[in-house]
């Protein structure tokens, strides 16, 4: 039996992972704490561990587990920025799920979209309490209207697909344009210019960190509404709040948060919220906070359920696995794993 510690586990892991784990020969020990300075040292006698994305793995962390045995971290999540990759490499091998279902977060940003343009939010308190009133829910046709996508991996091209379907125009960024879509491309200025909403489907990198800021926002139309079901630290918050208090951004969908790392996915109704910042968003009309929602579909968790033990079992019994990442891949020369082997 494969030994792994789950950190951060909720009700509706266990399902899949006790089924996939019991098939495939991985024992789980189930934690509901995250991973941090003050848990690490339980991963002791473990073969590996297996951990999402608010759990920070940062160096110190990275030599506790490789000291205490541990040789994988298996991500439950695509993005990997929480984790210090250069550290692990030469010590512990990580793994993550590449795609779960970009369908649900893809559906997700629309959702929110619509919810926050045409009010739904309002009306849900609204008839509840017999108020039939429509003052204040005018919206907008969505058909016509200009979105920019940024990142137009798995997640932005499904999401063009349904905006597409919407009577939308598209236009897009990456930093790796593909060249088989059918997209107009275009320089980040000239979509922060022309969109009259923007969605970010792009992972959260040194470069990009805080894209969406106040120069950025200044270049964008009155009225804009800016999507982030990505990470929130391509978004300045604090920004982003004068952007809306200055009645410039005309509505904000925040499915991730900078500062969610304590707060998203735990229960805090009945405590006080020390960020202001997030204070303040949330008590805002026009601005829709879901925490960290976007990818939680029945079909998503059982995918994560599958990756993530195939992964484990993949890397123990030393079979071709390319979810493999480590801080040399892409990098032409020197990724490993792009021939099909072990990152190191
Ligand atoms: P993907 O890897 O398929 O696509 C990412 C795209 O972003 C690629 O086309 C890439 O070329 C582009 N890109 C890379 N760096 C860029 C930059 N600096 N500027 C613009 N584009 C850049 O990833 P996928 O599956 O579409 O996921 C996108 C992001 O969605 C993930 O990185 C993750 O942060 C987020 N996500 C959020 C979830 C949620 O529940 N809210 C769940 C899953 C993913």
């Amino acid at each position: 039996m494969i030994k792994i510690l789950f950190y951060d586990v909720k009700p509706y892991d266990i399902p899949g992972f006790e089924k996939f784990g019991k098939e495939r020969g991985i024992a789980f020990k189930f934690l509901e704490s995250h991973l941090n300075h003050d848990t690490a040292s339980l991963a002791k006698g473990y073969d590996g561990i297996c951990v999402f994305v608010n759990d920070k793995i940062d160096k110190e962390i990275i030599d506790e587990l490789y000291q205490n045995g541990v040789k994988l971290i298996a991500l439950r999540s695509a993005g990997f920025n929480n984790v210090d990759v250069k550290a692990a490499f030469g010590k512990i091998h990580i793994y993550r799920v590449p795609a779960y279902s970009p369908y649900a977060v893809a559906e997700h940003a629309m959702a929110m979209l619509l919810t926050m343009n045409r009010r739904t939010h309002k009306a849900y308190i609204r008839t509840r309490d017999y108020n039939f009133s429509l003052n204040g829910l005018t919206g907008v046709d969505l058909h016509n209207k200009t979105v920019g996508v940024i990142g137009t991996g798995k997640i932005g091209k499904i999401f063009i697909d349904i905006c597409k379907g919407f009577g939308m125009n598209v236009i897009a960024y990456d930093k790796f344009p593909n060249p088989n879509y059918d997209l107009e491309y275009v320089e980040l200025e000239e979509l922060f210019k022309r969109s009259d909403f923007i969605s970010l489907h792009c992972p959260l990198t040194e470069e990009n960190k805080h894209l969406i800021n106040k120069d950025t926002i200044k270049l964008m139309k009155k009225g804009v509404g800016i999507i982030n079901t990505s990470r929130g630290g391509l978004v300045n918050a604090i920004d982003l709040l004068d952007g809306i208090k200055e009645r410039h951004v005309g509505f904000a969908c925040l499915d991730v948060y900078e500062e969610e790392g304590d707060l998203f996915f735990e229960d805090r109704s009945g405590h006080i919220l020390d960020d202001d910042t997030l204070r303040s968003l949330i008590a805002m009309p026009n601005v829709l906070v879901t925490a960290h929602q976007a990818f939680l579909t029945e079909e998503a968790l059982f995918n994560i359920a599958d990756t993530t033990t195939k992964n484990i079992v993949d890397f123990f019994n030393g079979n071709n696995n390319s979810n493999e990442v480590c801080y040399l891949c892409g990098n032409q020369e020197n990724c490993k794993r792009k021939r099909k082997e072990k990152c190191f």
